[in-house]
């Protein structure tokens, strides 16, 4: 799949990745599982790399769910220690690409090692303009939609907010996710097809791309198929094919 065969006027604004199955990719070669959490972060790195050089101007990447507190502790003590190097590691690239950082979900429960290297890493890449490059950590939208329907009865019962201006562009200004648009396209890696709790209300009309690919496995290549696939549909939002 060349990147010439792309229509650039026609790639997607907001690309959602759900990068899954480093378990099973280091299962299948008798490695331990964080092997594989090890080995999925070049896929990172070439799926922000080749997202900003396309153009892409928001990317989301799902990181660590709120279920995946509940897996071993020494798995998640990897993981979150994986977090940190790798954000050490790859500033630069962030910087040389012009990628603002941010991140969504209860960030307060991670370790606050982490916590400050994520505030240091969104802080030095504030005005960066080129991509929005969002991680999605400790991160459940039932906690995201549950944490905005508190936030909302608040500002009701404060009389911040009356009952009858609420409409759906409101809900969004409450969600971790005020600052980026809809999704365009959804990615999931590792052959499961389901959300997984990710960005239930920021999907509603995005296309979803399924692949076989295990995340370590996943190359700029199997990026620019998912691009050709997305840009082969049409995407019609209710709407009849002729109306567009
Ligand atoms: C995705 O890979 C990474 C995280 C969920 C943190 P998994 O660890 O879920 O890998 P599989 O699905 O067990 O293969
Ligand atoms: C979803 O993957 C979460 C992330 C990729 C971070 P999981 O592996 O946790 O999802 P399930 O448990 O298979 O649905
Ligand atoms: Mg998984």
């Amino acid at each position: 799949m060349e990147e010439a065969l792309l229509d650039q006027t026609r790639l997607p604004r907001h690309v959602a990745v759900i990068m899954d199955g480093n378990g099973r990719w280091a299962q299948k070669q008798g490695l331990m599982r964080v092997r594989g959490h090890e080995k999925g972060t070049k896929s990172v790195r070439q799926t922000v790399e080749t997202c900003a050089q396309l153009g892409i101007a928001y990317l989301t990447l799902y990181a660590f769910s709120t279920e995946n507190w509940k897996r071993p502790k020494i798995e998640v003590d990897t993981l979150m220690k994986l977090l940190v190097s790798s954000l050490r590691k790859e500033l630069p690239t962030l910087q040389k690409n012009g990628i603002k950082l941010q991140a969504v979900g209860s960030l307060h429960q991670l370790p606050e090692k982490a916590q400050r290297e994520l505030t240091e890493v969104m802080e030095l890449t504030r005005e960066n303009t080129n991509m929005h490059l969002t991680l999605a950590l400790s991160y459940g939208s039932r906690e995201e939609l549950t944490t905005a329907v508190k936030l909302i009865a608040q500002d009701v019962v404060t009389e911040k907010l009356a009952v009858e201006a609420i409409e759906e562009s409101t809900i969004n200004k409450y969600l971790f996710t005020r600052d980026l648009p809809d999704v365009d396209l959804l990615i999931r890696t590792s052959g499961e097809h389901r959300i997984s709790n990710f960005l239930l209300w920021q999907i509603a009309y995005a296309e979803l791309y399924f692949t076989n690919t295990l995340w370590p496995d996943f190359r700029k290549e199997d990026l620019l198929q998912a691009f050709k696939n997305y840009q082969d549909r049409e995407r019609r939002f209710g709407k009849t094919s002729e109306q567009l």
